[in-house]
C-alpha cells in the first residue's frame, strides 16, 4: 500500500539516495526508467518543487520534452543491480522495467507512471524548464562536467503527491 506523506518524512532519505546509488525518473507512455543522481528538493512559487536534470542526448528527454509531468521513485537497497541497469541501458533499445522486473502502476495525480516496489514516489507536474547556462554557469563546473558542452535541461516538477510503500 502507497501511502500518502509530507516532504519532511522522505527528504533526507531521498538526499542520501541521491548520493549514493542514484533514484529513478520515469518519464513516458509506456514509462522509461533513467537512474538520475542529480535533483533538488525546494520550496518555489509557494510550491513543493523537485528539479532535475537530463543531458539532450538521453532517450529520457525526448520524453520529458513532450511530457506534462513525470514521477520520481527511491528504490529500498536491494535493487542496486537495477538501478545500474537503468543507468547505463538506453530506453532507445530495452524496455528498463520489462528487463528489471518491476511493477508499473499509474500515478494517482498525473498521467505518468511509477514503480510499485519503490520505497518512495513523488508525482510531479512540469511547470518550468531551461537549459544550464554556460555564461553564467561556475567555469569550473562547465570544465569538470561539461567538456562536450552537452548542457542539462532543468526540469522543475511542482510535487503534487508523496507517497511511501508502507
Ligand atoms: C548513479 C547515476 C546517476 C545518473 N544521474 C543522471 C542525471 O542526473 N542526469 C542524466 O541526464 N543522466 C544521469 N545518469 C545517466 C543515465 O542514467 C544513463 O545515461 C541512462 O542510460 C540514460 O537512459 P535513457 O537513454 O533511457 O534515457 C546517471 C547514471 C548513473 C549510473
Amino acid at each position: 500500500m502507497h501511502k500518502e506523506v509530507e516532504l519532511f518524512d522522505v527528504y533526507q532519505e531521498t538526499l542520501v539516495k541521491l548520493d549514493g546509488e542514484g533514484i529513478i525518473l520515469v518519464a513516458g507512455n509506456p514509462p522509461n526508467l533513467m537512474t538520475i543522481g542529480w535533483a533538488t528538493l525546494g520550496h518555489i512559487w509557494n510550491k513543493q518543487i523537485m528539479t532535475v536534470l537530463v543531458r539532450p542526448v538521453r532517450h529520457t528527454f525526448k520524453l520529458m520534452e513532450s511530457a506534462r509531468d513525470f514521477s520520481v521513485c527511491v528504490l529500498p537497497d536491494q535493487y542496486k543491480k537495477e538501478l545500474g541497469i537503468c543507468g547505463t541501458r538506453s530506453g532507445r533499445d530495452l524496455n528498463k522495467a520489462e528487463a528489471c522486473n518491476f511493477t508499473i502502476e499509474k500515478c494517482a495525480r498525473t498521467e505518468s507512471f511509477y514503480i510499485s516496489e519503490s520505497a518512495i514516489h513523488f508525482e510531479c507536474r512540469i511547470v518550468h524548464k531551461h537549459f544550464l547556462d554556460a555564461a553564467t554557469l561556475d567555469q569550473g563546473i562547465v570544465k569538470k562536467y561539461y567538456p562536450l558542452r552537452d548542457f542539462h535541461m532543468v526540469y522543475y516538477g511542482e510535487i503534487l503527491g508523496i507517497y511511501r510503500n508502507a
